[in-house]
């Protein structure tokens, strides 16, 4: 059905985000949203599980995201007190906004409470990045991805093996959409305003000439719960990671979950000296600068391994398995897990013979928001066609 304008009777899509990772998802599909044809009316709904200036607001800035309509402001808490928070104060933002549909995105704790509460209050609910599965349900995200896509109406999916895990799960095809990787609509358009590496050294207060360093520098990241919140498992990793940054320089970009564990089991020392540049959690146009002009990056990051599978810049992730695992088959990911002796082999091969070239996937083209906003709107005027037969 082509209309001219939204129609009067379908409320506002309630577009949620809560931590980081949502941000850079949900900025394209706003746009998109607003430039549909006729646009179609939103509402930015914050939960507030991120909130400080590093993790919040600087990427609020670079992606020009608008203001939130509504902030939740939950912060931070244990899983059950962040989930619980987050239904609690969502609830009447439904009952006042009346809205025709709820759009989440990723997997964090945000996402699934914003969800539970819409399906029982029936308002329909699409899932931005459906089908991804690590298999791992040690991974508070796992359990937010599996139980989001069990209830929500719509699963609009970045990557084809996700049909399958969906599929296995019981879920009907009917509620899949395939429409590509909305993460790299937005690299695609900040790209031409990424950083450059050595100012962001410089503005930070290091010595800008790491990043023209010969053998290049690898930029490093490191926040999963498994990796970091326990001394056994981290010090070990920021031990390897010292020996990697004798064959080129770490700038290490720490997340507060990392540095509050790196100073209560005073481990450091081992992220101390020239050799490795830690800085706080960066923007987005920082990262995106710093990644572009890597060597390789080490992570344990899921969006990050998209963004250097669509950069072309070799990934070693510091985990036993990926959601992802379109990033291995065709991109430039390579899973090394903890042990020390993959991660250095796999740092010394790329710094020998440059590492995985890779290639785009499949609709990672930069046009996933448009995708979305096109097939929802379809999808909700129909839905009240239907109501108006029965
Ligand atoms: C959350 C997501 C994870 C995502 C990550 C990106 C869940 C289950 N996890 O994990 O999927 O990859 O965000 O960052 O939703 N903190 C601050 N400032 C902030 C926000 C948090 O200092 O603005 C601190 C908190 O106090 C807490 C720690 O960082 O100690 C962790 O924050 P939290 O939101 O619980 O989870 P993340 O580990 O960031």
């Amino acid at each position: 059905m082509i209309c001219k304008s939204w129609p009067e009777n379908l409320g506002p899509i309630l577009c949620i985000v809560g931590a980081r990772p949502n941000f850079m998802k949900m900025a394209p599909i706003l746009r998109a949203l607003a430039g549909h044809s006729p646009a179609i009316p939103s509402l930015l709904i914050h939960t507030g599980q991120h909130y400080d200036r590093d993790m919040n607001d600087r990427l609020f800035e670079d992606l020009r995201l608008p203001r939130p309509d509504i902030n939740l402001e939950v912060g931070s808490g244990t899983h059950a007190v962040q989930t619980a928070e987050v239904m609690k104060r969502f609830e009447p933002v439904i009952d006042e906004s009346r809205p025709s549909c709820i759009l989440v995105v990723g997997d964090v704790n945000s996402t699934l409470a914003c969800t539970l509460v819409g399906v029982k209050k029936g308002i329909p609910v699409a899932h931005v990045e459906a089908g991804l599965r690590s298999f791992d349900r040690g991974m508070p995200e796992e359990i937010n991805r599996v139980l989001t896509d069990q209830v929500a109406d719509l699963l609009y999916t970045s990557e084809r093996s996700a049909l399958d895990n969906l599929l296995h799960e019981g879920v009907s095809q009917a509620r899949v959409e395939f429409v590509g990787n909305v993460m790299i609509d937005s690299l695609m358009a900040n790209r031409e305003l990424a950083r450059r590496p050595a100012d962001i050294l410089d503005a930070a207060g290091f010595d800008g000439s790491v990043a023209a360093s010969p053998a290049g520098y690898a930029v490093v990241t490191l926040h999963r719960p498994s990796n970091v919140d326990q001394e056994e498992t981290l010090r070990p990793l920021l031990e390897t990671l010292r020996e990697a940054s004798e064959r080129l320089p770490l700038i290490f970009a720490l997340h507060p979950r990392t540095r509050g564990n790196i100073e209560r089991f005073g481990l450091g020392d081992l992220v101390a000296g020239k050799r490795i540049v830690l800085l706080p959690p960066q923007g987005y146009l920082e990262m995106l600068g710093l990644m572009s002009s890597a060597r390789l990056v080490l992570t344990d990051s899921g969006g990050m391994q998209e963004e250097t599978t669509a950069l072309g810049i070799p990934c070693l992730t510091m985990r036993e398995n990926t959601e992802r695992p379109i990033t291995v088959e065709q991109g430039t990911n390579t899973l090394v897990g903890r042990d020390r002796r993959a991660i250095l082999a796999g740092v010394t091969e790329i710094v020998a013979s440059g590492g995985k070239r890779g290639r785009i996937p499949e609709l990672w083209d930069g046009h996933t928001a448009e995708r979305i906003a096109s097939h929802l709107a379809g999808w909700l005027i129909a839905r009240i066609g239907e109501g108006a037969k029965t």
